[in-house]
């Protein structure tokens, strides 16, 4: 089937759908975990249910449709959604007419599917990471056949991906360049569950971000597991570069982010780029993982300690502004002290404003999952609170870089704690709470930097009239 004939029968079930859950005013609450990947993958399924005709729930325990777009990369992810799933037992015997449905990358993998038919029969609606556009029919088919219906491509077909998405936030938006992943790190279970790398047309990104300028967006963020690999594979030669400069081009557009970047696919190319265009912001996702060779190695990064430091100092010499921020993980096997001693070096070289810090988690299915671990434990959590001090030291020296500059800010939100301030992010991603009001929202405002709190900065407006 292509791709166009998929759509319009997609459209007719939604419209069949849309009788009887319009009728009957129907809810919906969707529970995100995970990356920005499954946060996008929310805002497309939130397009579909409410084209059928759902309207939001205040909170899940209400709604008659509860989704749960799932995270694969961690144990204890995959324990929250078992005790959400839990919880909802008792509700759905009351409620007999509450739909569960779950999703993501949890759902492509087989023992899942098996505990979930085993422990919790009361589901519902079950798809993955490949098929999310049909969920109208698969809603559908369950209220048809009053069956649970579980539905998992184990790879993506040649269907719809580009679906529309209802967005959170009216002037800033995500958008996919690319699906899956090609670089089996060994630790990670993403290759398997969101399959191999494949990028979209140049054509059809411009166009949906060209849509989306129209409609008010002026900060676009680019995602991709590694985004600096987009093009491979693609019918014209392209690179993410040349991506980016198009994405620029477009009337509306004033910041363009990206993530993720893969330190072995930067390219000086890329460096020049955002070094040339002032729309694309001086922020860099480059997740380190570790600083010792010896794990990288074992990780299969495809770079040792002295390439990454290379990486940096090339991006210190012509990006000077830059922001980096990173992912690290403690605790992979056969890690050492002295390979942790060389992870709190790259921190401290890297100078990363933020960093996002994991115990490894053992993922059945991938090459780590059956390398011998020495460390217990206990050592393993010494040694992370360790690698977390350091970060935090950094970020915070690094926050205080920013005292007294003026700089401009895209104002986000009211503040949740303080109604007279606003919360926006600077170029580098640095967060600002700021003195303003809701009108300002969507606006780039100028603002002194006044105080640093370490993970968020104070500012003050300058330039008023
Ligand atoms: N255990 C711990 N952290 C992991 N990540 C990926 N897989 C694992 C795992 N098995 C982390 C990596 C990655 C981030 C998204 O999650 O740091 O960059
Ligand atoms: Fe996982 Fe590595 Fe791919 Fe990132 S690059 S998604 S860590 S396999």
């Amino acid at each position: 089937m292509d791709k166009k004939a998929e759509h319009e029968r997609q459209k007719i079930i939604i419209d069949r759908l849309s009788k009887v859950v319009k009728d009957k005013n129907q809810t919906y609450f969707i529970t995100t975990f995970g990356c920005q990947m499954n946060a996008h993958d929310s805002e497309k399924i939130k397009g579909i249910v409410e084209e059928i005709g759902y309207s939001e729930a205040k909170d899940e325990l209400s709604a008659d449709l509860v989704v749960f777009n799932t995270c694969a990369i961690r144990e204890n992810a995959e324990n929250k959604v078992y005790g959400r799933i839990g919880r909802l037992k008792k509700i759905k015997q009351k409620r007999k007419n509450m739909k569960i449905a779950l999703c993501g990358c949890m759902m492509q993998q087989d023992i899942v599917l098996d505990k979930l038919k085993k422990s919790y029969p009361y589901v519902d609606i079950v798809f993955g990471t490949h098929n999310l556009y049909k969920v109208a029919e698969l809603i559908e088919t369950n209220i048809e056949t009053g069956e649970p219906v579980y539905d998992i491509w184990k790879t993506h077909k040649e269907i719809v991906e580009d679906l529309p998405a209802i967005r959170k936030y009216q002037f800033k938006a995500t958008v996919n360049i690319m699906f899956g992943c090609n670089n089996y790190c060994t630790y990670c279970i993403v290759p398997y569950v969101r399959g191999r790398e494949r990028s979209r047309p140049v054509e059809d990104i411009i166009k949906e971000i060209k849509a989306l300028a129209d409609d008010g967006v002026v900060e676009v963020t680019l995602l991709g597991q590694n985004v600096n690999s987009y093009g491979k594979g693609l019918d014209s030669k392209v690179n993410f570069s040349d991506l980016l400069k198009e994405v620029v081009k477009i009337r509306g557009i004033k910041r363009v982010r990206f993530m993720t970047s893969h330190p072995k696919d930067l390219s000086d190319e890329l460096i020049d780029t955002i070094a040339e265009h002032k729309k694309i912001c001086n922020h860099i996702h480059l997740p380190v993982q570790s600083g010792s060779t010896k794990v990288l190695k074992a990780m299969n990064r495809g770079y040792t300690k002295a390439d990454y430091e290379r990486l940096l100092d090339k991006i210190n010499s012509k990006l000077p502004n830059a922001s980096l921020t990173s992912d690290i993980i403690v605790g992979f096997p056969n890690e050492e002290d002295k390979d942790v001693d060389d992870t709190i070096a790259i921190i401290k070289k890297a100078r990363y404003s933020s960093c996002f810090t994991f115990i490894y988690s053992r993922r059945t299915g991938t090459p780590a999952a059956v390398m011998e671990t020495k460390a217990d434990d206990a050592l393993i959590k010494k040694r992370f609170n360790r690698v977390l001090e350091a970060a935090n030291q950094v970020a915070l020296e690094e926050s205080k870089k920013h005292l007294g500059s003026v700089v401009e800010v895209l104002a986000e939100e009211v503040n949740d704690k303080k109604g007279d301030m606003l919360t926006g992010r600077m170029d580098d991603f640095s967060l600002v709470h700021f003195n303003g009001g809701a009108e300002l929202i969507g606006k780039l405002v100028e603002v002194e930097i006044v105080e640093s709190k370490g993970f968020y900065l104070i500012g003050k407006r300058v330039n008023l009239e």
